[in-house]
């Protein structure tokens, strides 16, 4: 018997989740741990959770329940719950589903193998702490092995924001930065094993301040001095953080790609004002003015919330208004659901069905100006990054600088390389190119 313990991770939610994850599995690497991608099999199994979505608790407990086969099957499986979930519900998990050995909040990952190590038959161990040091400093590394060429790297975590609707100042906490150093080192890492594009991640990630003083802008300038690095991304953003440098520098850094997700959520002043959002509508749009200035082909992103406890008719109609005058590339809204312990859940609710019609009504919107951006793009020779094989033998799927996927006919041996392809085709998620 060989001491290889394979370890499976369920990833959900957003991307810093998917980053949060990586950094886990490479940790529990180091203790011996593969990466196995079915539960059935497996020594140890990890949910990283998230808590944006309703009834994110419930769909937890529920795969939770699937487990429980396996465990009666084979009492050393280990369970494990992080991410938001675990920090939002702490030790509520233990108490409603005795599967679980291990709870760990997103701020404690460091402390995974130790707790892994001593977690099992009936030895429970939780931490949701949020501690002084950065996790990630913490966090054992794997060896050097290849990478996919497009990375995600957390640079900021939390929020100091407060938006009514929102839990991430709860889950996630204050807003941290890593330090610069750290990051670059990092990032000049990732490009040694192969990747050419890394997305800077933060829940506020434009309110990044590192303890050197770096501010996002000086961050991305560096980061593009780094020989091999092609291309730069953030997300997400606030609007109340977008400072002046970090507007030129999508005039002046050349690998900064031009899309910016950055949400508005209303387009309603008195909307945001009840959200706690603390901007206005012309605010926004004033602030877009100057980034198309800056970069007049940039693509826009954007979140909308509808039926905000007390939008009216009137409200609503200000959101399409402001999305008629935008044209978003692409965007997610969401009906408005409340979270337990934010300001907002305890006020009076817009009916489901208004709420409904009003997301039905948004994105028809949405998706007339997701299509003609798309549209706009044939005809077009599009730099491609070439990230996996597609669907059809001989075909690579790709990324343009707009963050569209793009399909052509290309030799696996080339991921990684970034070629010149004439747009020929578009859908309403993705285009079709030939490498010219
Ligand atoms: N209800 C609906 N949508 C929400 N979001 C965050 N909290 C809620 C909520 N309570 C949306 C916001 C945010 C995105 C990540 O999720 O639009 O920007
Ligand atoms: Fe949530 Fe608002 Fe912070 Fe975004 S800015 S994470 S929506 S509180």
């Amino acid at each position: 018997m060989s001491d290889v313990k394979k370890l499976f991770v369920k990833t959900y939610g957003c991307q810093m989740n998917v980053y949060d994850s990586e950094r886990m599995a490479e940790a529990m690497g180091a203790d011996g741990y593969v990466e196995t991608d079915t539960p059935d099999d497996a020594d140890m199994i990890l949910l990283n959770t998230c808590h944006i979505r309703e009834k994110a608790a419930e769909k937890v407990y529920s795969e939770l329940g699937r487990y429980r086969k396996l465990k009666a099957d084979k009492p050393d499986l280990k369970i494990g719950v992080a991410g938001c979930v675990a920090q939002a519900e702490g030790e509520e998990i233990m108490r409603r589903q005795p599967l679980v050995d291990l709870v760990v909040g997103p701020q404690s990952y460091h402390r995974l193998p130790e707790m892994a190590a001593k977690a099992g038959h009936g030895v429970k161990q939780i931490d949701t702490e949020f501690p002084e040091e950065d996790k990630f400093d913490h966090l054992p590394r794997g060896p050097k092995a290849r990478r996919a060429p497009a990375a995600f790297l957390t640079v900021q975590e939390g929020c100091d924001k407060f938006c009514a609707f929102c839990v991430v100042p709860y889950t996630r906490g204050a807003e941290v930065s890593r330090p610069a150093e750290r990051l670059m080192a990092e990032a000049r890492d990732l490009v040694e094993r192969g990747v050419v594009e890394v997305t800077l991640l933060g829940q506020n990630v434009n309110a990044y301040m590192g303890p050197e003083g770096w501010t996002l802008a000086k961050l991305i300038r560096e980061m593009a001095k780094i020989d091999g690095l092609e291309r730069i991304r953030f997300t997400t953003s606030h609007p109340n953080d977008m400072d002046d440098d970090l507007i030129a520098a999508h005039g002046e850094v050349e690998k900064l790609m031009p899309y910016l997700h950055l949400p508005v959520q209303s387009g309603s002043d008195k909307v945001l004002k009840a959200m706690n959002r603390k901007h206005t509508a012309e605010h926004y749009l004033r602030l877009l003015e100057r980034i198309r200035e800056a970069r007049p082909d940039i693509a826009m992103s954007g979140d909308f919330i509808v039926g905000f406890p007390g939008e009216d008719e009137t409200d609503f109609e200000d959101t399409l208004a402001l999305c008629r005058e935008v044209k978003y590339a692409q965007a997610y809204s969401f009906k408005y659901s409340a979270r337990p312990g934010t300001p907002a859940a305890d006020r009076a609710h817009v009916d489901e069905s208004v709420k409904a019609d009003r997301l039905a009504r948004l994105q028809e919107m949405l998706n007339q100006h997701q299509y003609e951006f798309q549209a706009s793009m044939v005809g077009k020779t599009l730099p491609v990054l070439l990230e996996k094989p597609g669907r059809e033998a001989g075909q690579m799927v790709g990324k343009s600088p707009y963050l569209q996927a793009v399909h052509v006919d290309a030799d696996p041996a080339d991921v990684g390389k970034i070629v010149q392809a004439k747009i020929v085709k578009s859908q309403k998620n993705s285009l079709s190119g030939v490498v010219v």
